[in-house]
């Protein structure tokens, strides 16, 4: 059975005390019985939204908007670097028709702008806190150093400051503003940027806090692949919304500052029933009949999907993958569908041009139902030149050659302190102790293991899938990546190597319930020879 918010009042004492008296009857606005609502392909339970829910392809697709430097600044070794200034809000906007919707969002948008770097062309971003609550903001696939990295406990607090909250330890402590140095000494590829603090992430992203990072090199520019309104940014979200059109979210603690944690019903993943693409509910776009790049991120807390671009009355699309999370692929590969777990990108060409004007082409997620099987639509509205092609060869990637496995890392449910949670060799996160002590410029194996699905994120540098289930690396798995899909039961080993930058980084599941459940480690990356 579905489940809906439940209210406002009911506190968690309360909550389980009319569990344990309703015995499966209703009694909480919009619940249904008891029991667990994980549809397939998924680890999570759906949350039903309190308001009638309006019909998909209505709205316009909209673009995340770029962000301009206002500045520049020159770092302590002399070098200049680019100033982007982002402050994160709370806005009212309207995301379902005729309602305004309270966000947290970086510049108050959901999601936030997209910056647009070079590489080899270093920025600092600096993140302005105007919320109730602190907050840490992680580059995600960023090279960046572990002082910038947006480590859980590097609380910036809010303007005007406040106590941080339950943290008993926190990391570098910074008041209203902070500078985040990324020095981009990495290829071309789709990033994005999110919150991340400590046990308070899902809440906070579910809230708005994300955005694009893309960056760019001559290595791309130079091929002919669909570019300006043709290569589109696809944010896809999920998300539920009360009786009065908030986001519904079922924290323990609703101030975000003590209880970490979701309701007994969500601890496998809190999945919406409204799927959002760049912020807007099942949106439309028109285009022309040409090759679109689809830059596509699954930007959910827990959702997985698996998209296939559906025509009327014909085949699919096929759609054909250049990118994955840490850039370009060798060569171009053709899929028939696109599956994403929490955390990963894919970059996609996809030949509207092969279907006659006036076509719709609906993009479906293969591992929804109901509403959420709905995605976005495409209106091919005119025939046009196209000047654009995906080249038999994109890149070049050099293969890490591991050894044997060196580590092996499980995740899997258990217990957090005393109560139900998530963990990576039946330990909690604990900042302090690393699970491992890795040296720069070593190759290792690394085995991963789950129970259900685990989407496994690594910080600092991207992964090579090596194997997955005794055979080689899967679809999802081509190119370099920094988050790895893993089904339940899985075995998957990946070669992993560090470079430049000693310091504490982390390992998580980018399911953010199971994140904020403390299914993160500590990985210490040492120069050689310290
Ligand atoms: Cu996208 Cu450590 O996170
Ligand atoms: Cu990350
Ligand atoms: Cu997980």
């Amino acid at each position: 059975m579905r489940r809906g918010p439940r209210g406002p009042h009911l506190t968690r004492r309360g909550f389980l005390g009319a569990l344990a008296t309703a015995a499966g009857t209703t009694v909480l606005p919009g619940c249904g019985a008891l029991g667990l609502d994980t549809p397939p392909g998924q680890t999570g339970e759906a949350l039903l939204s309190a308001r009638p829910l309006p019909a998909p392809y209505r709205v316009p697709l909209p673009r995340p908007h770029t962000a301009r430097p206002t500045g520049t600044v020159t770092l302590p070794d002399g070098t200049a670097a680019d100033l982007y200034e982002i402050t994160q809000r709370a806005a009212d906007v309207e995301i379902l028709p005729g309602v305004r919707t309270t966000i947290w969002g970086y510049d108050g948008t959901l999601p936030g702008p997209t910056l647009e770097t070079r590489t080899g062309r270093p920025v600092v971003v600096r993140h302005r806190n105007e919320l109730l609550v602190p907050t840490v903001t992680h580059l995600h696939g960023g090279h960046t150093p572990a002082d910038s990295d947006g480590w859980p406990l590097d609380l910036l607090l809010p303007v005007g400051g406040g106590p941080p909250g339950h943290h008993g330890m926190p990391g570098d402590l910074a008041v209203g503003t902070r500078d985040h140095h990324y020095p981009m000494t990495q290829r071309a590829a789709t990033l994005w940027y999110h919150d991340h603090r400590m046990d308070f992430t899902g809440p906070a992203v579910y809230r708005g806090l994300l955005g694009l990072h893309l960056v760019r090199d001559p290595e791309e520019d130079a091929l002919p692949l669909p570019r300006g309104d043709r290569e589109i940014p696809l944010v896809l979200c999920d998300r539920s919304f009360d009786a009065d059109g908030q986001f519904a979210y079922p924290s323990l603690d609703r101030s975000l500052r003590r209880v970490p944690g979701v309701e007994a019903g969500w601890t496998e993943g809190v999945l919406g029933d409204v799927v959002l693409v760049n912020g807007a509910p099942w949106p439309v776009a028109e285009v022309d009949a040409v090759r679109h790049r689809l830059r596509i991120l699954n930007g959910a807390n827990a959702r997985r999907f698996a998209l296939a671009f559906q025509v009327a009355g014909g085949p699919d699309l096929p759609v054909t993958q250049i990118g994955s999370d840490g850039g370009l692929l060798a060569a171009p590969v053709e899929r028939p569908t696109v599956e994403l777990a929490p955390g990963e990108r894919c970059d996609v060409v996809v030949d509207l041009g092969r279907v006659p004007v006036d076509t719709e082409v609906t993009v479906v997620n293969l591992l929804g139902t109901g509403s959420t099987r709905d995605v976005l639509r495409f209106r091919v509205v005119r025939a046009t030149r196209d000047d654009s092609a995906v080249p038999a060869v994109l890149s070049e990637i050099e293969p890490l050659v591991p050894g044997p496995v060196r580590r092996e890392f499980v995740f899997r449910r258990g217990a957090v302190a005393d109560h139900a949670g998530w963990t990576i060799n039946d330990r909690s996160f604990d900042p302090d102790v690393p699970l491992a002590d890795v040296p720069l410029g070593a190759t290792e194996t690394w085995r991963f293991r789950t129970d259900v699905h685990h989407p496994v994120h690594l910080h600092l540098d991207p992964v090579q899938v090596l194997a997955r289930g005794g055979r080689g690396p899967g679809p999802s798995d081509a190119g370099w990546k920094d988050t790895v899909d893993l089904r339940p039961g899985e075995i998957v080993d990946v070669a992993v190597r560090f470079t430049d930058h000693a310091g504490r980084f982390v390992l998580h599941c980018h399911n953010l319930e199971h994140e904020d459940m403390a299914m993160m480690a500590t990985i210490r990356t040492v120069a050689n020879g310290a």
